[in-house]
């Protein structure tokens, strides 16, 4: 059976298997960080711009997929305004691919096979959200399809998030057994919050176009549900803190106050829009909110879990113990180590 050191020196950049790929560009971990975090912002903005065309009724500016019309590639005059923010939206999607298919690259030619799987899942997001988006828009704005389209644009923003969080593998100190369940616990109630979010605007007024559909579903009673987990959340997260801190777990706790804050803002967000009548600029910002929302929930979890090893444990290894917990030591010279 290899020893860590072993996994350890087969994933750095210098693995013989690697060094074929190495020769020409070999981004360091700053560059890999830049990639990622632009990963991140460029998955959540999509959501937000998503959210314009929806907010602005402009959900069906291009009434088919993948044509915008039946008779062309891009918008024509008769769907007006509406058609150029669909089409632009439906544009955006070749800056995220970008985004992410760099992103892959990078991790390719840095060597970084702990971190080749998350790559993948990023760019095969990109065909998936767009044939999902292909169907919100063939079944005229479906609001259960709207809900998995925003939903699956959350998971992605999460698998990014870790990718981002394993560039830089920093030791995590380890925390209790029942911290960790506590911070799982936190991200299903962020999970759920966000699952009934979408019941409630698939059940309100901003469908995308007049002509959509909606739930059936009381609008009044769905956001009290969205508002009351938003209370459990609020308690869980406080409670976690607190165990945090009262059991030295620092990184657990930071992690979680920056989730108390941001969840605070957002529900402060949420009940003045919902008194407001759902103005579009607050229903935007609430989008911006979420992702938000799931960017310090699963922060949170990254520091109370083993996901915080830069290097994922081997079959057949011993699964848990002091070793996952421990960082690898870039190579000197490597390009991890820059
Ligand atoms: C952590 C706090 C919160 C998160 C993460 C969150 C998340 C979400 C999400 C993801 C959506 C759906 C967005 C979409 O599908 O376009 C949504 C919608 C909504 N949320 Fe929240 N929310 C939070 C707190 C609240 C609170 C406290 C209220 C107060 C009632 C609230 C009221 C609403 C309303 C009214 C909508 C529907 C907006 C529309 O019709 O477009 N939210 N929320």
């Amino acid at each position: 059976m290899r020893t860590y050191p072993e996994r350890v020196t087969e994933a750095l950049p210098n693995a013989p298997q690697d060094r074929d790929v190495r020769s020409g560009w070999r981004p360091g971990r700053v560059a890999l960080r830049r990639l990622a975090v632009a990963s991140v912002v460029a998955n959540s903005a999509i959501v937000v711009t998503g959210g314009a065309v929806r907010l602005t009724a402009s959900g069906l500016g291009c009434p088919t997929w993948p044509r915008c019309t039946d008779g062309s590639y891009v918008p024509t005059d008769e769907y007006g305004v509406h058609g150029l923010i669909e089409f632009g939206n439906r544009l955006l999607t070749y800056v995220l691919l970008a985004v992410v298919v760099a992103v892959l690259v990078a991790v390719v030619r840095a060597g970084r096979r702990d971190l080749r799987r998350l790559a993948v899942v990023g760019v095969l997001g990109i065909p998936a959200q767009a044939v999902l988006g292909g169907i919100t828009v063939l079944t005229g704005l479906n609001p259960w399809t709207v809900m998995a389209h925003f939903l699956l644009s959350m998971v992605l923003i999460g698998y990014a998030v870790v990718l981002l969080q394993r560039v830089d593998p920093a030791p995590a100190p380890p925390v209790a057994p029942l911290l960790r369940r506590g911070a799982q616990g936190v991200l299903a109630v962020v999970a759920a919050v966000l699952v009934v979010g979408t019941v409630v605007t698939g059940s309100g007024p901003h469908s995308g176009d007049p002509e959509a559909g909606r739930t059936g579903l009381d609008p009044g009673a769905v956001s009290q549900l969205h508002a009351d987990l938003v209370f459990l959340l609020v308690g869980l997260t406080v409670g976690l803190l607190l165990a945090a801190r009262a059991t030295g777990a620092a990184r657990l706790a930071r992690a979680s106050a920056v989730l108390l804050g941001v969840t605070l803002a957002q529900g402060l967000l949420g009940f003045v829009q919902y008194w407001t009548d759902l103005p579009v600029v607050l229903v935007g910002l609430h989008m911006a909110g979420a992702c938000l929302t799931l960017v310090a929930a699963v922060r949170v979890v990254l520091a109370a879990g083993p996901l915080s090893a830069g290097v994922p444990p081997q079959r057949g290894s011993a699964r848990r113990g002091p070793a996952r917990q421990a960082s690898p030591a870039p190579a000197p010279g490597s390009a991890m180590a820059r």
